[in-house]
Formats: structure tokens, sequence, C-alpha cells
């Protein structure tokens, strides 16, 4: 099924929702730090959710089986879902943390890589690496454009620098659903998939390995790693198609990409 497209009401919900997303992702940087658990910074970012936006977080109790927290935490080779644990952070790790809320009946949904101490060449050019692809991609976005254009501009960069893009797991659609139609996979062909359209919103948010691309479960049915335990980075924002590019509803003040691109 094709997205659906936002009304301006919705749109304006859609704006919210993704402000305070990104808004919990900057609230938590500094406790990102060796020591912490990732259950404190699940707890921090629960409580900031709840009491101080007044919103919900889309994760907690979410599929089947439920997941059992408020934000995914996804530690080195976790590609991604992982569930924030009593086990703490160290010097060198790298870490996803994915927020999702809920606010007034819409979703925001973006992710980041922290680094922990002082990461690896190997670990830092990766990270980077999936940045970049994230901004082609987003750079990409406009009525007219093809879905297959923006997973290929995605596969063809990682894959010049040697990575691989994870196959199983995939950008989507997003709005009163945590995840709707289209999927938005990061590998393809130009001039394949579904045609944007201006209201439309999605998200896009490559995980790319170090090593092979293959996945498994974890037992507890949630957490994703890499079969071979490479590592793995993902960054993920929420976007929608304007009249002549796109916004980018989940920015943060870190950033160096505009808001709004227009072509
Ligand atoms: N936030 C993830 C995404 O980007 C989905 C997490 S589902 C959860 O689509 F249940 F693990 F939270
Ligand atoms: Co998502
Ligand atoms: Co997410």
């Amino acid at each position: 099924m094709p997205a659906t497209i936002k009304t301006a009401s919705e749109i304006e919900k859609m704006r919210i929702a993704g402000r305070l997303a990104a808004d919990v992702l900057q609230m938590i940087e500094p406790f990102v730090k060796k020591g912490v658990t990732t259950d404190e910074l699940n707890k921090l970012c629960h409580d900031y959710i709840v009491d101080v936006q007044q919103a919900i977080p889309a994760p907690l109790n979410y599929g089947h089986p439920p997941f059992p927290k408020s934000i995914c935490t996804s530690v080195n080779h976790v590609i991604c879902h992982g569930i924030p644990s009593d086990k703490s952070l160290k010097d060198g790790d790298i870490v996803n943390i994915d927020v999702t809320v809920i606010k007034d009946g819409y979703h925001g949904d973006t992710s980041k890589m922290f680094v922990v101490g002082k990461p690896s060449i190997l670990a830092e050019r990766l990270i980077r690496v999936t940045q970049e692809s994230l901004y082609k991609a987003i750079r990409l976005v406009k009525p007219g454009v093809r879905l297959g254009d923006i997973g290929h501009v995605i596969q063809q960069y990682a894959e010049s620098h040697n990575y691989t893009i994870v196959r199983e797991y995939c950008g989507h659609g997003i709005g009163a659903n945590f995840h709707e139609d289209p999927q938005v996979v990061h590998y393809g062909k130009p001039n394949t998939g579904e045609v944007l359209e201006e209201g439309m919103c999605f998200t896009i948010e490559p995980m790319i390995n170090a090593g092979q691309r293959q996945s498994k479960v974890l037992p507890d049915k949630w957490t994703v790693v890499t079969k071979d335990r490479s590592l793995s980075a993902q960054w993920e924002h929420t976007l929608l198609v304007t009249k002549d590019g796109v916004e980018i509803l989940t920015l943060r003040d870190d950033e160096q990409i505009e808001r709004i691109i227009s072509h």
C-alpha cells in the first residue's frame, strides 16, 4: 500500500511529535557516559517523555512479545531493538538510542549514535558514513522521486566504503500508527518503487555493518545482532515530503543539515 497523505492538521501534529522525539535525544546526551546503565538511560527518557512532555513512549509494550522498555538502546554489535538493561556502558562503546514518542495521537521516531569515551577509528568512520548515507538520502527526497532512488543512494555510499546494509529491517511510513506503509528499504535500484508525493511522512533509518550484512534475533525475541558480531551503526529521522523537497521533523540542534530543503 502507498503512504497516506497527511492533512494540514495532521502535519502540525507530526511536527510537534517530531520535535519532542528530537528533544529527548538532546536531553539524554550528557548522561551517555562511561558507567551509566542502559536501564538508567531508559528511566531518564521515560520520565522526561511522560512527566515533562506529557507524551507516550511508543516502544513500551509495543508488539509481540510486548517490548518491555520505553526506548531502544543498541550497543556495539547490536543492530537495533536493543533492550535497556542493568549492564553499564564502558569506554569505547558505541550506542544507538532510538526514541519514539506519541503526542496528540501522532508519532515522532528518531535515533542517533553516541560514543562513550574514545571510539576506535573504525567505529568513528562507521558512524560517520552511516549518518552521511542518511543525509544523502534525505537530500534526494521530493515529490516524484521513488523509494528505489533513496535505497540506491544509501547502498551505493555504504558499499563504496566496504560496509554492508542490513536488509531485514527498514524505514516506514509513520503517522497515527508507529509503522505504516510503505516499507522504506535502504538498498535498491533507481527508478523503482513507490513515487513520493507531497504530504507523505516516513522514516529513513539505515543500519550499516562493518562486517557481513546477516543479522539474527536473540532469544529475547527483540534484540537484533550482527551474526558475525561486527559493529553496526544506525541513524534515523522522520520526514515530511513538501511541495518542492523535504522537512526533517526530528532535526536536532547538533546537526549540520537544514530543516527544510527546497529544490
Ligand atoms: N523505533 C524503531 C523504529 O525505528 C522501532 C522500535 S520497535 C520497539 O522503527 F518495540 F522495539 F520499540
Ligand atoms: Co522507525
Ligand atoms: Co526508531
